[in-house]
Order: structure tokens, then C-alpha cells, then sequence
């Protein structure tokens, strides 16, 4: 819908809201018959011109040939009458006795000699003189003709031993006139024909093109988030419509896997929440029932326990719900990816009895260091766990990127799960059995993570070993004097 606006005074600002307003199927066709009537009436005006032009040439070529065969026909005897035989045959010529619609007066210095029926009595019809064999055409009206048309009048300079005399010929252009009117008629009616054709037929034509749209618009327009199923008409071929089309679907597909993700993810993390509840709900009636049951140091353990597994769990999901929202890299700071491996090793060799093994060069790398530990931790939580009695941190310059890597010499992760597994609430069978066994969160967040600050994670086996391998590149920070990927002396500790 058009945005309201406030009442504008200026006087072009109607049209145009009517011309937006008007649609695609009339702003076409008024568009495709402006375009043809201005060039119908300029192809149509030339052409006219053009007609007219060849037509009076044709009324004055006559006059002149008639102009011309008169003169053939003059002696001086004719002229002064002093041979009557020649003066008859001029005066049949010019047509003295008859009228043949072509009306020729003879003139010699100003006097007519002898004219066509319809001039009779009447003087000259054109005072000039020209040059012996030259021939003057003008076009002119006659009124003394009792005629209100145009005519043409040629005017041939003549001499006939040495009397100078002009023949002067009237030709009327109302045949040419005519002629032009019923082109002009037919010019006008077609066009007008024409454009109306071609005006309906764009209508047609586009609204017929804009049907898909329409079907596509009718189908979103009832597509409701309770049901991403529907898919939009695709029209045969493959044009503009029916690439929206496909790209409508595609958005429609992507949105349905999205919803059918969040729903999965709703109702695992319902479940997972569900769990801890049940068990403090149940302790809390057993006290009830049976007072004294279970001692208090019991009871206080369980009911930590219990606490702790649902504030991790509330954490996890928070964390995973602001990466999903894009705002998981709140801080962009160096972070010192060598000295945040060393931690976790020493918190490792603190909590365990493993075999934990570190190799580390520098490396720097732009991102939360809140986050990133997170993510190294969730990977050394996991390795050992797993782990029989062996962890390897490693740290290293691969190129652009730092690449770090944890690996274990537990039962590994099966080929076929490697990528599931960091999806989001995926344990193995093996760990689903385990009671220390986590929500299926960690490797998620790790990916979340990775991804947001640029990186990239994967799972595969350590070369000829058993055991799983978790492979982590993030960019490094580019920094003045410093040649990524050159080898730097490894500082390696183990206990
Ligand atoms: N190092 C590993 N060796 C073998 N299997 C692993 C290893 N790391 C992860 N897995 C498998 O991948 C699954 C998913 O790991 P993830 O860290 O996402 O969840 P979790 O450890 O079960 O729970 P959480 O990390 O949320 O406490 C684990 O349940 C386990 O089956
Ligand atoms: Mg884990």
C-alpha cells in the first residue's frame, strides 16, 4: 500500500500519484499507445505531406503540358486574326466553344486574345510575364472563377515571330484535394483503430504475462507460519516470473526447515529441562512422604547437582539462542589463542589424571575470549571425557589461519556422525548411556562459535590412531612484521 502523505500543492504531484496507482496493465498500455500515436501521427503527417506534393506536381505537370500544346497551336496569324483558319483551331484548342474543366487564356501585352469558355470577358489571370520558354506554376484561389478552391496557374513565355505572348492555364486542384481528404480519412480512422488495438491487446497480453504473479501472490498470501508446506505455482519456461517463482519456493523451503529446526529445538530443550525438574520434584516429595529419609548433606548434594545441570543447561541455550540472532561476537579484541590452550591444559592437569600434552606456537586472533575459551573448553571437556588416558592440545600457523586441535585416545567419533554430532542436543549412543553424560550442547556451540568469529571446525580420527581429532581454524590477526604461517619453534610441555 502507498505510504500516506500530507496534501502537496504542487500541480504534478496528482498525475503521477494517479499514473502509480493505475496498475501494471493500464500504465502498459497507455505507455504502448502514446508511444504508437506519436509515431503514427508523425509517419502519418510525413506521409500526407508527401502525397500532397505528388499531387498538386501531377495537376501542375497537366497544366503545363496543356500550356505547352497550346502554344504549339499559335501563328502570329493566329494571334493578330489575320488567318482566320489558324485563329479557329486556337479557339478550338483553348476550348473558346466548350468547357473541359481546364481553362487556358492566350495574352499578348496585357490583352486576351482568346480564352476558354469559363474565362470569357474576364481579364488575365496572372500578370506575369515570363521569359520566352520559361514556365512560372503558382497556386492561388480564383474567386473571379466563382470558385472559392485552389487552382494551379501555369504561365508559358511564347513568342511567335517575334510577338511576345503568354498562355496562361488554370487547372483546378479540387480532384487532388479530395483525394488527400479521403487519405487523411483513412490515415486518421486507421490509426485511431490501431491504437485501440494495440492498446486492448497489451492489456490482454500483460495481464495474461502477470497471471503467475498473481497466483504466486495468492499462495503467499495464504501461506501462515502454522504451515510452511504450500509451494507457489511455477509457470513452464524460464523466464523472469517463473525464477521468482523457484526463488520463492526455495525461501519457502529454507523457512519451513528453519521452523522444523527451531520446533525440534524447543522440544528437545523442553525435554532436557524436564529432566532435572522431575528428579528435584521427586526428592522434594520422597521429603515430604518420608522426612529424615535422606540425610541433609544428601539432599543438598542432590538438589545442587540438579541446580548445577539446569543452570548450564539455561546458559547453553541462552548462548545458542544469541548466536542465532547474529549477536554471538559482541567484543572484538587479540586473543591469545596459545595462552588460552595453556589454561585449559593446566585446568585439565588440575582436575584429571590424564596424560595432557600441549603444543602451542603464538598466534593472535580477533573475537571474544569469553567465547573462544568456551569453545576450547567444551572440546577439552568432551576429549576428556572420552579420552582413556591421554589429551593433546595443539597449536599451530596454517597460512592465514591458526588452527588448533584436541585430540584424544578414546573410542573416537564413528564416520558417519562426524557432522551431526555438532548439532544441536546429538549424543552418541555410547555417551547418551553415560550418566556423566551432557545435554548434547557443547560441539553446537563450538560451531556457533567458530563460525561467528570466521572459522571453521571439524571432527576426524588422528592419523594411524584410534581416538577422535577436533580440528578448529580461526584467522589469525594480521599483524605488522609478522609472516603468517612461518614456522615458529614449538614450546611443547607435558607432565
Ligand atoms: N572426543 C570425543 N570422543 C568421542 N565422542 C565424542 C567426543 N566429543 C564428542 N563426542 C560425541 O559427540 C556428542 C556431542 O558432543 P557435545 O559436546 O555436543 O555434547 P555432550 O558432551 O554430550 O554434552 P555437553 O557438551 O552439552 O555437556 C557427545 O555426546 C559424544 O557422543
Ligand atoms: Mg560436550
Amino acid at each position: 500500500m502507498a505510504p500516506v502523505s500530507p496534501p502537496r500543492s504542487r500541480p504534478g504531484a496528482h498525475p503521477r500519484r494517479w499514473w502509480a496507482a493505475a496498475g501494471v496493465r493500464t500504465r502498459s498500455s497507455v505507455a504502448a499507445v502514446l508511444v504508437l500515436a506519436l509515431l503514427t501521427a508523425t509517419a502519418g503527417t510525413a506521409g500526407l505531406l508527401v502525397l500532397r506534393r505528388s499531387l498538386l506536381d501531377t495537376v501542375a505537370t497537366s497544366a503545363v503540358v496543356q500550356a505547352r500544346l497550346v502554344r504549339a497551336a499559335v501563328s502570329p496569324g493566329a494571334l493578330d486574326g489575320s488567318d482566320p483558319a489558324a485563329r479557329e483551331r486556337l479557339d478550338a484548342l483553348v476550348g473558346a466553344g466548350d468547357d473541359r474543366g481546364t481553362h487556358v487564356q492566350v495574352v499578348v501585352d496585357g490583352q486576351v486574345v482568346t480564352a476558354s469558355r469559363a474565362l470569357a470577358g474576364l481579364a488575365p489571370l496572372s500578370p506575369v510575364v515570363p521569359e520566352v520558354a520559361r514556365t512560372r506554376v503558382r497556386e492561388r484561389s480564383l474567386p473571379q472563377l466563382g470558385d472559392d478552391g485552389r487552382w494551379l496557374v501555369a504561365v508559358v513565355g511564347a513568342d511567335a515571330d517575334g510577338q511576345r505572348y503568354t498562355v496562361v492555364v488554370a487547372e483546378s486542384t479540387g480532384g487532388a484535394q479530395r483525394t488527400l481528404r479521403t487519405a487523411v480519412l483513412l490515415v486518421a480512422v486507421g490509426g485511431a483503430l490501431l491504437l485501440v488495438a494495440v492498446g486492448v491487446a497489451t492489456r490482454v497480453f500483460v495481464g495474461r504475462s502477470l497471471r503467475p504473479v498473481e497466483a504466486i501472490r495468492r499462495t503467499v498470501d495464504g501461506t501462515t507460519s502454522a504451515d510452511l508446506a504450500a509451494r507457489v505455482p511455477v509457470p513452464p519456461g524460464d523466464d523472469e516470473v517463473s525464477r521468482l517463482a523457484r526463488t520463492m519456493n526455495a525461501m519457502l523451503g529454507r523457512l519451513q526447515a528453519a521452523q522444523r529446526a527451531q520446533r525440534r529445538f524447543v522440544a528437545d530443550a523442553s525435554h532436557e529441562l524436564r529432566s532435572p525438574v522431575a528428579t528435584l520434584r521427586a526428592a522434594a516429595e520422597v521429603q515430604r512422604l518420608h522426612p529424615g529419609s535422606t540425610g541433609p548433606a544428601e539432599f543438598a548434594a542432590l538438589v545442587g547437582g540438579e541446580a548445577v545441570r539446569l543452570e548450564r543447561l539455561v546458559a547453553d541455550l541462552l548462548l545458542l539462542a544469541r548466536a542465532d540472532e547474529g549477536a554471538a561476537v559482541p567484543v572484538r579484541a587479540e586473543v591469545d589463542l596459545d595462552e588460552l590452550l595453556e589454561s585449559e591444559a593446566a585446568r585439565l592437569r588440575a582436575s584429571t589424571a590424564l596424560d595432557v600434552v600441549v603444543r602451542t606456537a603464538p598466534a593472535r586472533v580477533l573475537g571474544d575470549a569469553g567465547q573462544l575459551g568456551r569453545a576450547v573448553r567444551n572440546l577439552t571437556d568432551n576429549a576428556a571425557r572420552h579420552a582413556r588416558g591421554r589429551v593433546e592440545l595443539g597449536l599451530r600457523a596454517d597460512g592465514p589461519d591458526a588452527v588448533v586441535t584436541v585430540v584424544d585416545d578414546g573410542p573416537g567419533v564413528p564416520e558417519g556422525e562426524r557432522e551431526r554430532v555438532f548439532d544441536r542436543f546429538v549424543r552418541l549412543q555410547d555417551s547418551r548411556d553415560r550418566a556423566s553424560g551432557g545435554t548434547g550442547l557443547g560441539l553446537a556451540i563450538v560451531a556457533g562459535t567458530v563460525t561467528a568469529h570466521g572459522g571453521s571446525v571439524r571432527c576426524t580420527a588422528p592419523a594411524g590412531g584410534s581416538g577422535a581429532l577436533f580440528e578448529v581454524r580461526l584467522p589469525l590477526t594480521p599483524q605488522a612484521g609478522d609472516v603468517p604461517g612461518a614456522p615458529q619453534p614449538p614450546s611443547a610441555a607435558s607432565r
